[in-house]
């Protein structure tokens, strides 16, 4: 493993840093050292005006023929209502699919339900849904919920973190109907590989489900050449759609026409205006939409997901393992014997954009980071994760991170009764 151990090092790294210029277009409070970008991302400079011309704009003053049109005279692609699919176009480049292939609606959870519901109509013979013991508790439960919904006929058959890929090909039988695993796990930052997965997933006749909740914006996504069959995830995270922003959704194009959403909302319908009493689903990805789209969140996230054009995603990808890896190097080397444990992947092809640190005061030490101005986040039980968001960090900002945990941890901050108590969200 490569690491830079000087600070100059670093401002050397950043004074070429072919992405270098694109932190500029991030509000980045002053002070702050963000590593937490794969919970929430940043404000894009350009959101708060977006937002302000949606509102005075469109809503006050194009009101209910914005829906139609939202710039006044424009045509075709500019109406709200073109909204949930113009977007998704927007994004389709970032998970590598072609155009038709990808909408924004819902929550993650509530795109997941969807889609893991499609999948287990298109293999109706099938009961298992293969998914991993440390996938996200939505993803989780989701099919939980979904398993008694249809039954109880079906079961989830969870491989524990850090199955291998023979492990995977081992546990997907001519039961399985349907492959559900998180790309980049959020716990840990350990990546799947789509291609391989989805190889194994299709030789034993079942169909595969993708959370990228931690990939999209961070790591290159191929979702058409390796033959992914659905994926959804967050637009708040490394998209920096803002709180709450809507998700995604993908349905490859073998899927559509083929499949039938469990939430049959009118904006699923063929002709929504049409006011028909009987369902008819659109031929296209228009059919996993529900009910009416949320323009504010959409128009913020069209702003985060602009922020991605003229990216190299490689370049992208390089810098997010620069500062992962430097992140490694430094606090394995200031912090040795402090109790900190890499709980992500040394390997770097098998790191997301996240590094994870096991530790048994992962939480106060959390706390007397954030008091220190390096926002990470702690997840339960013991875990102190650094999410690295290569638009708008710098290699600096990671050694300025490590020097301030150096310093958390020489005078044993964390031990103070303020970073003991802990808040609903953590
Ligand atoms: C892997 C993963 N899936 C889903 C979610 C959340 O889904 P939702 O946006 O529906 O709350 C998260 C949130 O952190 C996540 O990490």
């Amino acid at each position: 493993m490569k690491s830079i151990l000087s600070r100059q090092d670093c401002l050397a790294q950043d004074a070429t840093d072919p992405l270098g210029s694109c932190r500029a277009r991030f509000h980045l409070p002053t002070g702050l050292i963000y590593l937490d970008g794969n919970s929430l991302g940043v404000l894009p400079r350009a959101t708060p005006g977006r937002l302000a011309e949606v509102v005075e704009r469109e809503w006050g003053e194009g009101l209910i023929g914005s829906w139609n049109s939202a710039v006044p005279g424009s045509s075709v692609g500019a109406g709200w209502v073109e909204a949930p699919l113009r977007v998704g176009e927007r994004l389709a480049p970032l998970l590598g699919a072609a155009p038709g292939q990808v909408a924004v609606a819902d929550s993650t959870s509530v795109n997941l339900y969807k889609l893991l519901a499609m999948a287990l109509a298109l293999r109706p013979e099938r009961r298992v849904i293969v998914s991993e013991a440390d996938n996200f508790p939505t993803d989780l439960y989701i099919a939980q919920g979904l398993i008694a919904q249809l039954g109880g006929r079906h079961e989830l058959r969870l491989l524990p973190a850090g199955a291998s890929v023979a492990d995977y090909v081992a546990a997907l039988d001519a039961e399985v109907a349907v492959l559900m695993l998180s790309h980049v796990s959020y716990r840990s930052g350990a990546m799947h590989e789509i291609r391989a997965l989805s190889a194994a997933a299709h030789a034993a006749g079942a169909l595969t489900l993708w959370d990228l909740a931690h990939s999209a914006g961070a790591v290159p996504l191929a979702l058409d050449a390796d033959g992914a069959d659905f994926a959804v995830g967050c637009g708040y995270k490394y998209l920096n759609g803002g709180p709450g922003a809507p998700a995604f959704l993908y349905i490859a194009a073998r899927w559509q026409g083929r499949v039938a959403s469990p939430l049959s909302g009118w904006f699923g319908h063929a002709q929504p205006f049409a006011f028909e009493p009987d369902y008819r689903p659109a031929p296209d990805i228009a059919q996993a939409l529900c009910g009416t789209p949320p323009i504010l969140g959409l128009s913020a996230l069209e702003v985060g997901i602009k922020q991605f054009e003229g990216v190299d995603i490689q370049q992208l990808r390089a810098k997010s393992l620069a500062l992962s890896e430097l992140c490694i190097g430094l606090v394995e080397s200031r912090l040795a014997g402090q109790g900190f444990v890499l709980a992500s992947p040394r390997e770097a092809a098998r790191r997301g954009s996240q590094v994870c640190w096991q530790h048994f005061a992962a939480w106060p030490i959390c706390q007397a980071l954030i008091a220190r101005g390096v926002v990470g986040d702690f997840r339960a039980p013991d875990i102190l994760r650094f999410g690295f968001a290569p638009l708008y960090l710098r290699h600096v900002d990671v050694w300025d991170a490590v020097e301030q945990l150096t310093q958390v941890m020489a005078a044993e901050e964390w031990r103070q009764e303020r970073f003991q108590t802990r808040g609903k969200v953590t």
